[in-house]
Order: structure tokens, then sequence, then C-alpha cells
């Protein structure tokens, strides 16, 4: 499959996946999908808790849901937002993204489509990681 439609693809799992966003103390909805290296698109929304603290992001729950159906190689993620600017991934999820994903693409969008496209080197130069232990 050529690489724009893989990005497509993948940009839409992660609006898929927004529509599922439980989100009832902010109300911003966000959608995630980590592309596998073999092609799988697995996608994951914001989950809010009314303690506030316990919200975990939608790039996190994604995550979480690969490692626990057996994958752990992944070649992109998207982040969708209904925003009219991009959404970038907080910091918890930057250790989580490079934990488990190294540096791969980052997509990063809105209704429209794809509009920011960069890499987790560039979002998070100098991480701790298992190097450092
Ligand atoms: N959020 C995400 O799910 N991913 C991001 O990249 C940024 C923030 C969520 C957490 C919380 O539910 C809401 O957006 C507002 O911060």
């Amino acid at each position: 499959m050529p690489k724009k439609s893989r990005e497509n693809g993948l940009w839409k799992a992660a609006k898929k996946a927004r529509k599922f966003a439980h989100a009832p103390f902010s109300n911003f909805k966000v959608g995630a999908a980590l592309e596998t290296d073999d092609g799988e698109f697995i996608g994951g929304c914001n989950v809010e808790n009314a303690t506030y603290g316990l919200t975990i992001c939608a790039e996190r729950v994604a995550i979480f849901k690969a490692v626990s159906e057996g994958k752990q190689k992944f070649k992109r993620v998207c982040i969708v937002t209904d925003t009219d600017g991009p959404t970038s991934p907080c910091g918890a999820c930057r250790q989580l993204l490079w934990e488990f994903c190294g540096n791969i693409e980052v997509l990063m969008g809105n209704r429209d489509g794809i509009l920011v496209r960069t890499t987790m080197g560039e979002l998070f130069p100098m991480p701790f990681d298992k190097k450092d232990l």
C-alpha cells in the first residue's frame, strides 16, 4: 500500500477511536492510532475520571491495547482532535511512546486530515530509557 494511503488509514482509525472518547470533564476528545509493523491499526481514546488525575490519554490507551494484544513493533502514530491546529502528545505519553515505539513517525491531525508530520526524536530529544539503567 502506498505511504499516503497508509497514513490516511491511520488517520481514519484515530478519528474513529476519538468517537469513543470519554471526556465529560474537559470535553476535549482525543483519538490516537498506532500502525504496527505488519500494517494493523490499533486505536485508543482518552478516558477521563472524576478524580482527574486518573485520566488516561488516547495515546497511552492505544499503546496499552496494542501491548496487551502482543503487538510491540510500531511504525507510526496518529493523534486526532477536533481543533483547528494540531494536538501534540503530552510529556507522559512521549515517555511511553519512546519506550515502546522509539523514533517512529508522529502524525497530528484534525477532522480534515493530517496537519503535522514529525518524529518522536524531534518531540522527545535526550530521553531517559533502558540504556540509562
Ligand atoms: N489528552 C489526550 O488524550 N492526548 C493528548 O495528546 C493531549 C491530552 C486528553 C487528556 C484529557 O482527557 C484531555 O485530553 C484534556 O487534557
